[in-house]
């Protein structure tokens, strides 16, 4: 994994926009994996400021999403579909026609989750998926004891992380049970991952990510299997990782090549 460690959100997130901008201006019709929740929010102002400002073009582009409540309406204020709109679709140029997000209402949920898997591969594969982590060590939805490599289906939530939720809703009590999410294995077929984490709460989870053993009962552990997964972090994020001082060398002698 590469270790990239930045004073502040803004910063980590401008690197990891700029990553996505030149995939996407390198493959004008790339596939992206997208995330929501707070983590995310600085990189999409970025991408839409690339959009208005340079012209980033985001017509030829797919996306997927990684995960829905189930039983939430796309009208719902806390779904991820209303979230995807309101900051980023909304704001730039994503054909409607190819934005996936996984549907909360679906009647038939297995048949629901082997056509996103199918949509998937039709599209060509995700080129970079986009991830947060959760306290307990969740990407995706994907909560500890996950399997490694599960597909896209239902899942139930921890009770943290309905607590560490519950900020989105009126009512505790009214964050879903379940979501539909993309498995660990849709997730590791991505051609690249990039994780972001923000803020001291997120330190333990990012330590056992990232120098724990790789566990079912951590899921992003699962990342140091990736060919090319690249984690953006804070300060405080990176304050329990033991190699700071050797990640921070790696990205200060990167040959200019593979600098963003
Ligand atoms: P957050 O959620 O960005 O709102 O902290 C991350 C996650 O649960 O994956």
């Amino acid at each position: 994994m590469e270790i990239i460690i930045q004073p502040t959100p803004e910063d980590a997130s401008l690197i990891a926009a700029r990553h996505i901008a030149r995939v996407v201006r390198e493959k004008p019709s790339a596939v992206l994996g997208l995330a929501t929740g707070s983590t995310p929010l600085p990189m999409y102002r970025e991408l839409i400021r690339l959009h208005r400002e340079q012209g980033l073009d985001f017509s030829g582009v797919t996306t997927f999403n990684l995960d829905e409540y189930a039983g939430l309406a796309p009208a719902h204020p806390a779904s991820y579909h209303a979230f995807m709109r309101e900051h980023f679709f909304s704001q730039v140029n994503v054909a409607p026609e190819r934005i996936h997000i996984p549907d909360g209402l679906t009647p038939h949920v297995p048949a629901f989750c082997r056509n996103y898997e199918d949509a998937i591969r039709t599209a060509g594969g995700i080129d970079v998926q986009v991830l947060g982590i959760g306290t307990d060590g969740h990407i995706g939805f994907n909560e500890p004891s996950s399997s490694l490599a599960s597909r896209t289906r239902i899942k139930t939530l921890t009770a943290q992380t309905r607590r560490d939720n519950a900020r989105f809703f009126d009512d505790p009590a009214s964050v879903p049970l379940h979501v539909i999410t993309m498995g660990v294995g849709t997730i590791m077929d991505a051609r690249q991952v990039l994780l972001l984490a923000f803020g001291v709460k997120k330190a333990n989870a990012i330590a056992a990510a990232v120098e724990g053993p790789v566990t079912a009962m951590h899921p992003a552990s699962i990342l140091q299997m990736h060919p090319v997964a690249k984690c953006f972090i804070d300060e405080p994020a990176a304050a329990r990782l033991t190699r700071t001082e050797y990640y921070r060398w790696v990205y200060e002698q990167k040959p200019g090549w593979q600098k963003v």
